[in-house]
């Protein structure tokens, strides 16, 4: 008998109940118990009806993932089980709770009815891991929903509610009371009812469901945002194979589209990014029995872009919040935006105008210290400077309850220097958020020297429930993502110097699939911003000592032009849409000679790509050999979801790999030969050279067991 699918007789209705945490994933386990479970339902006279339903806080999230690697993967087996419980005549209800996801409800459509608790979200996100529903999901939810809201379902990925899909017909009804006994009674009713059972294999599409241009229109909306997401289109394929062809047909286009998708670059991309997401989160050497600190309520000093936005992700999960400024009317100012932002989100329909109120009666202005003194965690996120950071949290160690955690949402600096300054080092962290911080997923958590265990721990956790995807960093400049962007901007500007145009430089890097060229990303950061933090760095001691390095940006700084805000920067903007600037070129040509650097007429897009993203993963490399950070797959995360590094390139150490690592060293030599390596600029980590001596990937972290 299985160990985690168990069939337990409720008179003649067999309950068959998959159990295996920690989200039931469907694998090779799971599918042989219900097989067997199921045979034992069809052999066994006495049984009528059946309900599938599972333990723990889901139904089945899908299949499992990680058996999407071996190389010998067949999703064949899952038609075997699937169309083995559909093919029964005695009826089977799946009972859903939690997340019916990917697998999960191809199972469930495999069952001849659902049903499922307030709260059960249903969806098929095959896509956002490169992939499409490989268990006949694309052919059996057009017959059951309809073409076109599972086109949508399927092409976004994102789940629906119980209450929606009760509508769509895609579930037969909610129970209320307890979701076992309710399914066993429908079981029941089916079977007393001496129907035929409703196969959806065997249902057509709705024509009603499919507008003329269903098709078209999907097609034209993927042209006009390209990505390298290989599924797309396919699923676009599957959906229109579902309305046209018969269902076993409709199988075979998803089963070849589906290794298609499965054996790309990208997918496998995808794929490692769900885990390195995941891994992000584990801290390695913490007691596993740690017990955390309660954060019931949060400070906020700062009511600035950034602490309204951070103050924000608190609100929204329910957390109230102490929002500090020093006047009246920044604090009055600040609170304004936070409400003009949800107003905006309320406008869209993503809330209503009941939770903006809520949510701004939980985020209380002060101008008063003493007020923070209850509060559990209070993070700075004052201007960006030593001295003031200093200060405040100075000021912060004394006000503090004990035991509270104070953290820095510092962005470059010395998270130990800050930690000191409170007289109580072990309470302390970074919490770097990026902006916009109520929209960015991207949490850096700074871990200090002396950072206790709980703290650390207790911040991944809190990070997790206010939506973020938090990754650790160890203290150093610019932690993992301002750090690797330094050696990214410092060859943008050489560039630039020697001749190539802000549009140039852009369009290369967005051609690799990043969202945004590094000018047009400090142009919206603000050049003055860029520029301020070249110039603490400096302060810091930590500039090479090279008069033409980040040159460009001081310059454009110095000459008013700082970016979006003020219509001209990297480039001069007509109606918000960037043009290049002969005045820029102007600029570019006149530090070039200050600064004795050539300029010409032949860089192509591949050098550019090679200056600006080689030295970051170089960077990356060295970040890995000093202990910053615990994993490549932390640093992908980073770039991924803070950086708009394309999701399908799995991130630049992940991409690294894909380009081999040899060839890297090889092109960071070219051009430590070409351009010269008087500053070092182009020295490689001790770790990318071992690497290449020893035939090492980055996926063969860690290198020492
Ligand atoms: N396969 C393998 N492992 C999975 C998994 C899956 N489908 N889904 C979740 N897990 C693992 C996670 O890696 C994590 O493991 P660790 O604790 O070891 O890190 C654990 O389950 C818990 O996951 P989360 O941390 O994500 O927990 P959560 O509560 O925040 O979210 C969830 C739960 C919503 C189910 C989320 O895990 C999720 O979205 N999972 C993926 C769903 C998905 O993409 N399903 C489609 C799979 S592909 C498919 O099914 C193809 C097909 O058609 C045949």
């Amino acid at each position: 008998m299985s160990t985690v699918v168990s069939l337990e007789k409720r008179g003649s209705v067999a309950v068959v109940c998959i159990d295996k945490p920690p989200v039931n994933a469907l694998g090779r386990a799971v599918r042989d118990g219900l097989q067997q479970a199921f045979e034992q339902v069809r052999d066994d006279d006495a049984i009528k009806a059946a309900v599938l339903c599972t333990a723990g806080r889901t139904f089945v999230a899908g299949a499992d993932i990680a058996e999407f690697e071996a190389p010998d993967f067949d999703a064949s087996l899952f038609h075997q089980t699937l169309d083995m419980i559909e093919g029964l005549d005695k009826p089977v209800v799946a009972a859903l709770h939690g997340t019916a996801l990917g697998g999960g409800l191809e199972l469930a459509l495999a069952c001849h009815y659902r049903v499922a608790s307030p709260g059960t979200r249903v969806g098929l996100p095959e896509v956002t891991l490169g992939l499409l529903p490989g268990a006949a999901g694309t052919q059996r939810l057009p017959r059951i929903a309809g073409a076109s809201l599972a086109l949508d379902m399927i092409i976004t990925g994102k789940p629906i509610d119980a209450g929606r899909a009760l509508e769509a017909g895609l579930i037969d009804q909610i129970v209320k009371t307890d979701l076992l006994e309710g399914a066993i009674a429908v079981a029941e009713e089916r079977a007393e009812q001496d129907a035929p059972v409703r196969r959806i294999s065997e249902m057509q599409v709705d024509p009603a469901t499919v507008p003329e241009s269903l098709f078209q229109d999907a097609r034209e909306s993927l042209r006009r945002r390209p990505t390298g997401n290989p599924a797309p289109e396919r699923i676009i394929q599957c959906v229109e194979a579902a309305v046209n062809r018969p269902f076993p047909e409709g199988v075979q286009v998803e089963a070849r589209l589906f290794q298609e998708c499965r054996e790309s670059r990208e997918s496998a991309a995808l794929r490692y990014r769900f885990f390195a997401e995941r891994e992000a989160a584990k801290i390695p050497g913490l007691p596993k029995d740690l017990s955390l600190r309660e954060i019931r309520t949060v400070g906020v000093v700062g009511a600035g872009t950034m602490g309204g936005g951070i103050a924000m992700n608190f609100a929204n999960v329910g957390i109230p919040v102490k929002l500090l400024e020093v006047k009246q009317e920044a604090l009055d100012k600040g609170l304004a935006v936070i409400r003009r932002n949800y107003e905006n989100t309320a406008k869209k329909g993503r809330i209503s105008m009941d939770d903006v109120e809520k949510r701004m009666s939980l985020i209380q202005g002060t101008l008063s210290y003493d007020d923070l003194a209850g509060a559990d965690l209070v993070i700075e996120a004052v201007f960006e400077n030593m001295d003031i950071k200093r200060q405040v949290l100075g000021r912060l160690g004394q006000v503090c309850r004990e035991g509270a955690i104070i953290a820095s949402n510092t962005s470059t600096l010395d998270v130990d220097e800050l930690a000191r300054a409170t007289g109580r080092p072990t309470d302390v962290l970074g919490m770097h958020f990026f902006s916009p911080a109520n929209v960015m997923r991207l949490l850096e958590v700074v871990r200090g020297e002396q950072t206790a265990p709980d703290v650390l721990a207790t911040v991944m956790k809190l990070a997790k429930a206010i939506g973020k995807v938090p990754v650790v960093s160890g203290v150093c400049y610019g932690f993992i993502g301002n750090r690797m962007l330094e050696p990214y901007l410092r060859e943008t500007e050489f560039l630039l110097m020697e001749g190539a145009s802000p549009a140039q430089v852009d369009r290369a890097i967005q051609s690799l699939g990043l969202a945004m060229g590094p000018c047009r990303m400090i142009d919206l950061a603000g050049v003055d911003v860029a520029a301020k933090v070249v110039q603490e760095h400096a302060k810091a001691g930590g500039l090479p000592d090279d008069p033409a390095y980040r040159a460009v940006v001081q310059k454009l700084m110095a000459e008013g032009r700082h970016g979006q805000k003020t219509e001209a920067g990297y480039y001069r903007y007509e109606d918000r849409k960037p043009v290049d600037d002969p005045e820029v070129a102007r600029i570019c040509a006149e530090l070039a000679e200050e600064h004795g650097i050539q300029q010409r007429s032949d860089i192509t897009d591949q050098e550019i790509i090679e200056r600006c993203l080689y030295p970051l993963i170089n960077e990356g490399a060295r970040i890995l050999e000093e202990g910053i950070s615990y994993r490549p797959g932390d640093i992908d995360t980073v770039w991924i979801n803070g950086y708009g590094f394309p999701d399908w390139l799995g991130g630049p150490m992940f991409w690294a790999d894909t380009i081999g690592v040899p060839e890297i060293a090889r092109r960071l030599a070219h051009y430590g030969e070409a351009r010269g390596n008087a500053h070092g600029y182009w020295d490689q980590a001790a770790l990318l050279e071992r690497m290449v001596a020893d035939g090492l990937r980055f996926a063969d972290w860690p290198f020492d067991g």
